[in-house]
């Protein structure tokens, strides 16, 4: 089975968030079941950074007359994996002026989108298409499998080929739509009559989010609770109808994580490596962090983090609102994580409040997250919505307890500890329900309870760190789903 797997982002080339761990994972998840993913990739610099021995498969004009490159090349593998596992063969859209400038790969330097992102992504839409139709003479997809918003015009640009080749798009948060002024969807090559309210118009505006829901075959988003949830007009970001009317073709498929990357007996950024059987190791690890962050260096204090993207989602005004009880109570509180400046500049205040206790990192990096997995004792995910979310997971698999609200993958991840859990040796960290602060602060005092039960707290851990997370089952059910999309003979979606 040959798989198109388009996507704005990939680790290790280029992250800003679980997206790119999903992109950078699935293909070789896919890989022993028999299925050749090969990744498409905008042409961003650390995307050609990161393609070994390009050769070119042609040129092409976009409906709108930009001049494009296709490169076809190997993608470097994550540090860690092995060298006998067999690379990936991927395609990178090569254009300077649509991709090569400063800012984020959807954002300028001063946090505003780039005025053309329409173009940018609907040309990597557009380049999916015409692989599917044999741009490429030596390999031609039997399916496209588009990730979130910047692939959503992969199976509307497929349909107005009459492409017979089906298209699986999957939904990895619905509160980023690429959503563009109707002017923006003249000349990108698709029919006038389609941007309508059944078609890709949303509410006036051009939105990628749903022409992705409307032309595809099938959909999928990343947990089987948000697969519900953005049916109901909580969750649905105003989608939750065409959700409801498509929810036959709609499955929730639970992210995994990447063990090659991921797994504290081998992971080269930890100061001492350790597993489930001799977590007394991880104790090097959290002198080390706390050192490292100018926090007080003591075993005894429980040491509480958040490695996140600094947004409106991650609830996160209920850790600085709670910040002060749990550094009352004894706790640490480290903090990395950056977006909004708002948010930013609340923690560095707390930090400059509680020197020793609060210590807060903005900005993004790698290492440093994996050393906080490594060594601080809680990870707190308070999300106001999670589609899947990671970070808890790589909390369990770290034995850095998460405690996270019931929504969305942290609720089909994490087991909360009451008795019965504890007893039948199920509990994996501590979930609370209500985006309130009392909530909130209660969770924060369960945990601290917990702690003091060592024995309890050895358990949650060891459950955690044995459940299997690998990708293996996940990449088993996208391998059912493209199966099936590939055995039915007529087109489920708009088309
Ligand atoms: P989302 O995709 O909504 O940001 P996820 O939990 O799915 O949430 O994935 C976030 C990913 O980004 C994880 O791999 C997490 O470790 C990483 N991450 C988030 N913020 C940072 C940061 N400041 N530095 C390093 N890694 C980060
Ligand atoms: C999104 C979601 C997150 C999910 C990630 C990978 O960014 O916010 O919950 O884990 O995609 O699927």
């Amino acid at each position: 089975m040959q798989i198109l797997q388009v996507s704005a982002e990939y680790f290790p080339l280029l992250k800003t968030g679980g997206l790119a761990d999903v992109a950078g994972a699935l293909p070789q998840a896919l890989q022993p079941l028999g299925c050749e993913v090969r990744p498409l990739l905008p042409g961003f610099a650390a995307m050609l950074d990161g393609l070994a021995e390009p050769v070119e498969v042609g040129r092409c004009l976009t409906p709108w007359s930009q001049p494009l490159r296709l490169l076809r090349g190997w993608l470097r593998e994550p540090a860690g994996a092995s060298s006998a596992s067999a690379g990936i063969q991927a395609y990178v859209v090569e254009s300077a002026e649509l991709y090569l400038r400063p800012g984020g790969p959807y954002e300028t330097p001063d946090k505003q989108p780039h005025a053309d992102n329409q173009r940018r992504f609907a040309a990597l839409c557009w380049v999916a298409a015409r692989l599917a139709e044999g741009f490429d003479p030596s390999w031609r997809p039997d399916l496209v499998h588009g990730h979130d918003w910047h692939a959503g015009l992969v199976p509307a640009y497929l349909a107005a080929a009459g492409s017979r080749v089906p298209c699986l798009f999957t939904v990895h948060n619905l509160a980023y739509q690429g959503l563009f002024p109707r002017a923006d969807y003249e000349g990108l090559g698709l029919p006038a009559h389609w941007f309508r309210p059944e078609g890709l118009e949303f509410y006036g505006q051009l939105s990628f989010m749903k022409a992705g829901l409307y032309y595809a075959d099938r959909l999928s988003t990343v947990s089987p609770s948000y697969a519900r949830e953005i049916q109901s007009p909580e969750f649905g970001c105003g989608l939750d109808g065409l959700l409801r009317h498509r929810q036959t073709v709609l499955s929730g498929i639970l992210n995994g994580i990447d063990e090659r990357v991921w797994n504290p007996l081998h992971d080269p950024h930890l100061p001492v490596n350790y597993g489930s059987d001799s977590l007394e190791l991880r104790a090097g690890n959290k002198a080390a962090l706390q050192a490292e962050l100018g926090l007080e260096v003591r075993p005894e204090l429980p040491l509480f983090t958040v490695v996140s993207r600094l947004t409106e989602q991650k609830g996160l005004p209920l850790v600085l609102a709670g910040c002060e009880a749990l550094v009352r109570q004894g706790a640490q509180l480290l903090v990395l994580g950056g977006g909004d400046q708002a948010l930013e500049a609340a923690f560095a205040a707390k930090a400059a409040q509680h020197p020793g206790r609060v210590a807060v990192r903005l900005g993004y990096d790698e290492a440093l997250s994996h050393r906080i997995f490594g060594g601080g004792d809680v990870t707190l995910v308070p999300s106001r919505f999670e589609p899947c979310g990671l970070t808890q997971l790589y909390g369990l698999a770290y034995g850095c307890l998460p405690l996270v609200r019931r929504v969305g993958g942290l609720a089909d991840t994490v087991t909360d500890a009451d008795l019965v859990t504890l007893d039948e040796g199920q509990a994996s960290g501590v979930v609370f329900d209500r985006m309130e602060q009392g909530d909130f602060d209660h969770a924060v005092r369960r945990m601290l309870a917990l702690y003091r039960r060592p024995a309890d707290w050895r358990q949650l851990q060891q459950t955690g760190m044995r459940q299997p997370l690998h990708w293996g089952d996940a990449a088993a059910r996208y391998q059912a789903l493209y199966r099936v999309m590939l055995n039915s003979t007529t087109l489920a979606g708009g088309r």
